[in-house]
């Protein structure tokens, strides 16, 4: 007893130096790869990834410049030729960046009927020239060329206002950057440009914007010992002002994709088969050809509304979050027909959402039987998605196994669904509903299944 009584006090220290302990990170990603991500992506499922920037003013795709001159593709010059004089330059494009009817509050306004619970827009890409006014990109930047304005930081208070997260892209490497091509040159033993250039740029970003994601690109010439990645991400994880809300990709050096870092990209439109073990994210395009604005767009390379909505929730009901690009014009127009689909998202969402956002992956996650099904749960309830009606007007179901408990809705309408067991198979039969046009309209459909195992 009195040796307890002597043991207190110092029990209560560690016990109190243990409440008040935040683990610091190491720069290796053993150390960065254990962070437990924070837990809002998760929840989000479904954001707006926004490519705008020089290449919006040519508007043949945001991998312009390099396909002109570096690759020399035959396009790409054609196009020069038919349509600029001689000598133009691709920096001659910037004073026409202009960013005329940029309205970053209508822009938030159709992120948020459109169900976004993030936006990811580019800050920098490939060609290196900043939509904010960054020190280290003299005359190349968004301030001093073109719109004479400051694109992300005018973006960022508007998507806070309507509890969008808010996300930065950025590339890590600039094609044509001098100090690049010298650390290139030298295989990556110098880090000229990543001393004056990437380090700098990441560190202001997230000081000044505060940022709830970024978004790495640009990585896979050089290795992340290169890039400095993980000192870059132990400061972010342990000292930068965003540490506790931060959520990062995989791509911050030749081998880091699909391996390490915040969560998971793998490639561009990457989807998985199974669920990851670890968080995972789909980036793809509403223009199939091209992220960044294109003028020659048919309607035919446009996603349509039911193969955005099946890859929606493909990706939802194997754990990952859904990321939806679209590239604004030079003048910071959304067009209408992406504001079209993202949209008949929103729409979709305002409905099925319930079975969307905060869910996680079921023990199955997908059914090919007569119709093509998914599934979600959340709070123990299973939410079914449907893309095919059946003809009998009768959903057949094998992987939820009914008790005497059971339930079934239809999100969208009140009133409780019939259904039965089939004494042969034991599957579930559920009687559906008739639907309103609007309801019908939906294409794809969600069922709340209550009472399953
Ligand atoms: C870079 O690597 C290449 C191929 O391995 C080699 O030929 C070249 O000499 C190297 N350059 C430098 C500056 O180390
Ligand atoms: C990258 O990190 C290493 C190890 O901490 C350091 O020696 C080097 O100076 C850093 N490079 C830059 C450009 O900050
Ligand atoms: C539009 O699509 C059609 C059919 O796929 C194709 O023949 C045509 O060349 C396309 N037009 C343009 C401008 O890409
Ligand atoms: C449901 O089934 C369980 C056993 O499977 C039984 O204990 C329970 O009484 C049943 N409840 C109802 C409301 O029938």
């Amino acid at each position: 007893m009195a040796v307890a009584v002597q043991l207190l006090p110092l029990l209560l220290l560690v016990a109190s130096a243990l409440a008040g302990y935040t683990p610091r990170y190491t720069p290796d990603w053993d150390s960065l790869d254990a962070r437990p991500l924070p837990a809002w992506f998760d929840e989000a499922k479904f954001g707006v990834f926004v490519h705008w920037g020089v290449y919006s003013v040519p508007a043949w795709g945001e991998w312009f410049w390099y396909y002109w001159k570096d690759r020399k593709d035959p396009d790409a010059e054609a196009f020069m030729r038919n349509n600029y004089p001689p000598g133009f330059s691709y920096a001659d494009f910037g004073p026409q960046f202009q960013a005329k009817f940029y309205d970053p509050k209508k822009w938030a306004e159709i992120f948020e009927a459109a169900g976004a619970r993030y936006v990811v827009l580019t800050s920098k890409h490939h060609e290196g020239y900043t939509n904010w006014p960054s020190p280290t990109s003299w005359n190349w930047n968004s301030m001093d060329v073109g719109p004479h304005r400051d694109l992300v930081g005018e973006l960022g208070p508007h998507l806070r206002e309507k509890n969008i997260h808010f996300g930065l892209y950025h590339s890590l490497l600039e094609w044509f950057h001098p100090f690049y091509l010298l650390d290139k040159q030298n295989n990556f033993t110098t880090q000229n440009f990543v001393a004056a250039k990437v380090l700098p740029e990441l560190v202001d970003l997230v000081n000044r914007y505060k940022p709830d994601l970024i978004w790495s690109d640009g990585e896979w010439e050089a290795p992340d010992t290169y890039w400095n990645s993980t000192e870059f991400l132990a400061w972010l994880y342990n000292d930068s002002p965003v540490k506790d809300k931060i959520v990062v990709n995989d791509r911050w050096g030749i081998d880091t994709g699909c391996k390490h870092g915040g969560y998971l990209n793998c490639k561009d439109k990457y989807k998985p088969k199974t669920v990851p073990e670890r968080k995972w994210e789909m980036c793809t395009t509403l223009d199939k050809m091209s992220w960044g604005y294109r003028e020659v767009m048919n309607n035919s390379d446009i996603l349509t509304y039911v193969e955005i909505i099946s890859d929606l929730v493909d990706v939802v009901s194997l754990g990952g979050n859904y990321l939806l690009n679209i590239g604004p014009t030079k003048d910071g127009v959304i067009i209408p027909i992406f504001q079209e689909r993202l949209l008949s998202v929103g729409r979709w969402l305002s409905i099925n959402g319930e079975g969307i956002y905060a869910s996680k992956p079921w023990r199955v996650q997908m059914e090919h039987t007569t119709s093509r099904l998914w599934f979600t749960t959340k709070q123990s309830a299973v939410y079914v998605f449907f893309a095919d009606w059946p003809m009998s007007g009768v959903l057949q179901l094998t992987s939820p196994v009914p008790t005497n408990m059971t339930t079934v809705m239809m999100l969208g309408i009140p009133e409780l669904l019939k259904w039965s067991e089939d004494s042969l198979d034991r599957s579930l039969l559920i009687y559906l509903p008739k639907l309103s046009p609007d309801l019908a309209d939906m294409k794809i459909w969600t069922l709340k299944l209550k009472g399953v195992e």
